[in-house]
Parts: structure tokens; C-alpha cells; sequence
């Protein structure tokens, strides 16, 4: 979904772009990684793969560790090699989700609750070490075309007419995949290595709240939305009750804050009814 919005964002903007799927690079191979870069030469390295199933990372954590950390780091490593920044994706499933209220910042520690958020942060760590310029970008609840996830796919089964459930009880800041891709071009281009918190404006929202939102947006508001608590789905990896973020690093710098998530739903909503 990221990597996607990425290249369609760069390649808009009269970049060259070399876009990879996994089939085209596995970030697990080393010497494809270091050839692929060798041959491309690339300036900035961004990378959007992971292994995002949260449940199947906590069953196969091995898995999740050696695509989201080892991965990273040979990436991290290759774009040294290549003289290229390199800027990755992480998640605000890195902290635990037990502060009350307010939102995650650089000064809050992280401390993951999930393989997924334990095998992102050692990526995080293992890319600084391996490259001194690397940018890491933690982002979360993104929805956008191409998404697999309840946000990315609210809208369209809104719009089949499906009966929905919705947490109630889970706060995150939503984030659109092609905000997302501009700011990370926007951080690849400043170079400047650090952590950096990346999510649309707004004071966040619960599952709940992001679909009812969606309803309006859609103009699917006959839809029903049954509210359900988090514990009630008993799925292998516990998840943060609320993870919302807000990055002082970009206000430090004065980065533009990402416009509201509502105003960007209205403008995914619209794309998806056409
Ligand atoms: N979605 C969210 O709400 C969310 C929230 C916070 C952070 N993030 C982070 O944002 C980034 C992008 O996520 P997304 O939602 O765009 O995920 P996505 O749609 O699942 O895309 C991840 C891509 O990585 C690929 N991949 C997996 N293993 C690979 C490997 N070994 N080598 C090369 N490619 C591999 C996947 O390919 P296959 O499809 O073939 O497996 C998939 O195309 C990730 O770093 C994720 O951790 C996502």
C-alpha cells in the first residue's frame, strides 16, 4: 500500500524510480539487495516492505525478525554501500499503548507488546547502527488504495452494503499512504538522520470512530456499524490501546503538519466512488 503510493508520488514528481516488489528484491538477501542497489545507484533508499500481518508475526516471530529486522539492516546496509540515505518505515506498534492519554512523542520509550512491534523496533535499531544516515519514519493506522487492512477497506465495504463490526475501544491517528509517501520523499530529500513520527493531523480516533466517519464520507450512512471492545476478538497479538503519535522533530523543523485525516478520508472516499 506504502510502497505503492511511494512510487506513484516520486514518479509524479519526475523522479526516477526504481520500484520493487518482492519478487523483484527480497530485503532478506543480502547480495540482491547490494546488486540491485549497485546497478540502480540510487540517492535515496525508501523502504516500505515488511512483513505487516500482526497475528502471523506473533506465530512465526523467527519470520518477523528476520524480514523486519534483519531485512532492514541489509538494506540499511546496502545503501551505505551505494552512498544513498535510507529512510524506513516503522510502526507505533513499537510502544506498549498504556499511556492513558495524549499522544506518543520521541520522548515517550518504546516498548512493544507484539513480535510485529518488537521485530520493527530492532529493525529501527539495526538500520542506525548499519548506516549513519538513516531516517526512520514511524507511521500508523494508514489506509489507501490497495490496503489490506479494516481502514484501507472500510470504505468499499461500506459501499458492497457489508454489516460492520468496529473497535471502540483502540486509538490510533490515522494516516493516508499518499501523505504519507509525500513526507517520506520530503524526509529523504532532507537527509537529516533521526526518528520521526509521520501521521495526518488531528486528535485520532477509534476504529469506531474512523468508520462512522467513512459512513459520512462515503455517504453510506444507512450502513450498520455494531461497536465492539478490542479483548472481545481474542487475536494472538495483543495490539496498543491507544498509540496515537505527534512528531516534535518535524515542529521542531518546521515541517508542514499533514493536513486533518478527515479531510484526507473525504478525498479517499472520493476516489474509491469513482
Ligand atoms: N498498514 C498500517 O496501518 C501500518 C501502520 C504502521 C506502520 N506500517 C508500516 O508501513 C510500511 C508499509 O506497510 P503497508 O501497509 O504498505 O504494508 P503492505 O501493504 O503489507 O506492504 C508490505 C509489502 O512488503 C512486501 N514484503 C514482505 N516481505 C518482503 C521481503 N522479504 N522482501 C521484499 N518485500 C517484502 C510485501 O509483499 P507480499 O505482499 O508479497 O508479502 C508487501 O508488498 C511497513 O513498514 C509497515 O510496517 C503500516
Amino acid at each position: 500500500m506504502v510502497g505503492r503510493a511511494l512510487a506513484d508520488h516520486c514518479a509524479a514528481r519526475g523522479d526516477e524510480v526504481a520500484a520493487f516488489d518482492r519478487a523483484g528484491l527480497d530485503i532478506t538477501d543480502e547480495r540482491a539487495a547490494r546488486e540491485a542497489f549497485g546497478r540502480v545507484r540510487p540517492r535515496a533508499v525508501i523502504n516500505c516492505a515488511a512483513w505487516t500481518d500482526v497475528d502471523g508475526c506473533e506465530l512465526d516471530p523467527q519470520r518477523a525478525f528476520l524480514v523486519n529486522s534483519q531485512g532492514v539492516e541489509i538494506l540499511a546496509t546496502a545503501s551505505r554501500l551505494a552512498g544513498a540515505a535510507f529512510v524506513t518505515v516503522s510502526t507505533d506498534y513499537v510502544f506498549d499503548g498504556r499511556k492513558p492519554e495524549g499522544f506518543y512523542t520521541q520522548r515517550d520509550d518504546p516498548h512493544p507488546m507484539s513480535a510485529y512491534g518488537a521485530s520493527k523496533l530492532e529493525g529501527e535499531r539495526r538500520a542506525q547502527i548499519a548506516s549513519a544516515r538513516t531516517v526512520v519514519v514511524r507511521s500508523g493506522w494508514i489506509f489507501g488504495a490497495g490496503g489490506r487492512n479494516f481502514l484501507a477497506q472500510v470504505v468499499e465495504r461500506m459501499r458492497r452494503g457489508e454489516r460492520l463490526r468496529a473497535i471502540s475501544d483502540s486509538y490510533g491517528t490515522p494516516t493516508y499512504a499518499p501523505d504519507l509517501a509525500a513526507r517520506l520523499r520530503e524526509l529523504a530529500e532532507l537527509d537529516l538522520p533521526g526518528v520521526f513520527h509521520v501521521v495526518n493531523s488531528g486528535e485520532g480516533t477509534s476504529y469506531e470512530g474512523f468508520a462512522r466517519a467513512a459512513s459520512e464520507a462515503a455517504g453510506a450512512t444507512g450502513v450498520e456499524i455494531e461497536s465492539i471492545l478490542m479483548d472481545s476478538l481474542k487475536r494472538p497479538a495483543p495490539r496498543p490501546r491507544n498509540s496515537r503519535m505527534r512528531c516534535l522533530l518535524s515542529e521542531g523543523l518546521g515541517l508542514a503538519p499533514l493536513r486533518d485525516w478527515r479531510d484526507a478520508l473525504g478525498e479517499f472516499a472520493a476516489l474509491t466512488g469513482e
